[in-house]
C-alpha cells in the first residue's frame, strides 16, 4: 500500500477539518495499516505511527512499514497515555477524529480521560466509506475466495444424502474450504434442510437430511484477509412442482438482480429490479431481507442492495446479490453470487452453477 498520510489528509483530515485520527477498529486498523493485529493508530497529515505492544510488534513492523508506519511499542513503563500525548503536543495536534461506529462508550470516555487535552471529533462513516471501492489487488483476493467456496461446494455436493446432519454437512463445508486454502470462516456456517430453509440465517443442528429436502447452504471464508459469501440450494430427490417454481423464481431474480447490477444505480434501484421479480410470481410477502451488501476485510459492508440503499453504485464495489423465498411450513431457497462491480456493468466472481441441482 502507498504511504497512507497523504490520502488520510485529503480523504478524511481536510474535509472534517481534523489533525489526526486516532484507529482501532479491526477493519479499519488492518485497511490502513496493511497489519492484522491489534493495537491503534494515530494518523496525521506528518506522520503515521502504529502503537502496540510485544506480542505484535515484529509483525507489526514487518506488514504496516509499506504503508509508511513507524511503530511504537507500549509497556508498563512506556504507557499509551504517555505515547499519545507525547506525539499529540509535539506535533501541535488538537481535533481528532475517533470512530464512533464501533468505539463503545467505555472507550470513548477512556480517551477522554486520557487525552484531556484534545477536541473528540466523530468520523461516522468516513474510514467505511474509504473502503467501499476495491482496488484490483483486494479484489483479485476476494476472488480467489469465491473460488475456495466455488472448490468446496464440488467436493460436498457428493455428501449430500439422506442421513447426514446439517451440522455434519456445516463441518465437511468448512473443511473442504480450509484445505482449499480458507485462513478462516467469514461468518457462521449456514446449512438449512427442509423446513429449516424457511429460516433465512438458519443455524445448523443435529437434523438429518431427508429425500425431498431443499438443502441451502450459505458459506464464506476468509483469505488473506478477505471474505467471500456464496449460497446455494439444491434439493435431495427429485423437486416438486412447488419447489420447482419457488427455486426458478428466485434464480430469475437473481439473474435479473446481476444483469442490473452496474454503475450509476442506486442500490435501492438494483434491489427493485429482483424484488419485483420476486413480487410478480405472488411470493413479494416471503423476501423479507435486502438483495445484497458489500463484503470485503469484513463481511457485511456497504453499499448495500436495499430499498434504503441511495448511495449510487461505481467501479470497485464488490456486492453480494442474494434473494430468497422463505415460507413457512414449506422451505426456502436462497441463491447468492459475490459480483464486482465494472466500469459497464458487473462480473459475478462465483462459477458455481445455479441451476437447480437435484441430488
Ligand atoms: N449469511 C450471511 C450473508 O449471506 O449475508
Ligand atoms: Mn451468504
Ligand atoms: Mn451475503
Amino acid at each position: 500500500m502507498a504511504d497512507i498520510k497523504d490520502r488520510i489528509a485529503r480523504e478524511v483530515l481536510a474535509p472534517k477539518d481534523l489533525d489526526a485520527i486516532v484507529v482501532t477498529d479491526q477493519y479499519n486498523f488492518h485497511y490502513l495499516s496493511g497489519f492484522d493485529g491489534e493495537g491503534e493508530l494515530l494518523i496525521s497529515a506528518g506522520r503515521a505511527v502504529l502503537i502496540t505492544d510485544s506480542r505484535y510488534t515484529i509483525a507489526a513492523r514487518e506488514f504496516s512499514a509499506p504503508a509508511g508506519f513507524e511503530v511504537i511499542e507500549y509497556n508498563s513503563g512506556h504507557p499509551r497515555k504517555e505515547i499519545l500525548n507525547g506525539l499529540l503536543s509535539e506535533d501541535g495536534l488538537h481535533k481528532i477524529g475517533f470512530e464512533d461506529l464501533s468505539l463503545t462508550v467505555a472507550e470513548l470516555e477512556k480517551y477522554r480521560k486520557m487525552l484531556p487535552d484534545i477536541e473528540i471529533a466523530l468520523l461516522g462513516e468516513a474510514l467505511d466509506a474509504l473502503r467501499m471501492v476495491k482496488s484490483p489487488d483486494e479484489i483479485a483476493l476476494m476472488e480467489e475466495a469465491e473460488h475456495i467456496g466455488d472448490r468446496a461446494l464440488e467436493a460436498v455436493l457428493p455428501l449430500i444424502k439422506p442421513g447426514i446432519t446439517e451440522l455434519e454437512l456445516a463441518c465437511e463445508i468448512e473443511y473442504a474450504m480450509k484445505r482449499e486454502g480458507a485462513m478462516g470462516f467469514s461468518f457462521e456456517t449456514i446449512v438449512a434442510s427442509g423446513l429449516n430453509s424457511a429460516r433465512p440465517h438458519h443455524r445448523p443442528t443435529d437434523k438429518p437430511i431427508e429425500k425431498g429436502d431443499f438443502v441451502t447452504m450459505d458459506f464464506g471464508c476468509i483469505y488473506k484477509g478477505y471474505c467471500s459469501d456464496m449460497t446455494r440450494t439444491v434439493v435431495v430427490g427429485k423437486a416438486s412442482e412447488r419447489q420447482k417454481e419457488v427455486y426458478h423464481t428466485v434464480l430469475n431474480a437473481q439473474l435479473a438482480g446481476v444483469e442490473a447490477l452496474r454503475p450509476g444505480l442506486k442500490g435501492k434501484d438494483v434491489d427493485a429490479v429482483s424484488r419485483d421479480i420476486i413480487k410478480a410470481a405472488g411470493y413479494g410477502e416471503y423476501f423479507g431481507h435486502g438483495l445484497g451488501h458489500s463484503a470485503g476485510l469484513f463481511i457485511h459492508e456497504s453499499p448495500r442492495l436495499s430499498p434504503s440503499e441511495e448511495r449510487v453504485l461505481v467501479p470497485g464495489n464488490i456486492e453480494t446479490v442474494e434473494p430468497g423465498i422463505y415460507i413457512d411450513g414449506f422451505g426456502g431457497v436462497r441463491i447468492e453470487d459475490m459480483c464486482v462491480v465494472t466500469e459497464d456493468g458487473c462480473r459475478s466472481l462465483a462459477l458455481s452453477p445455479k441451476d437447480l441441482i437435484e441430488l
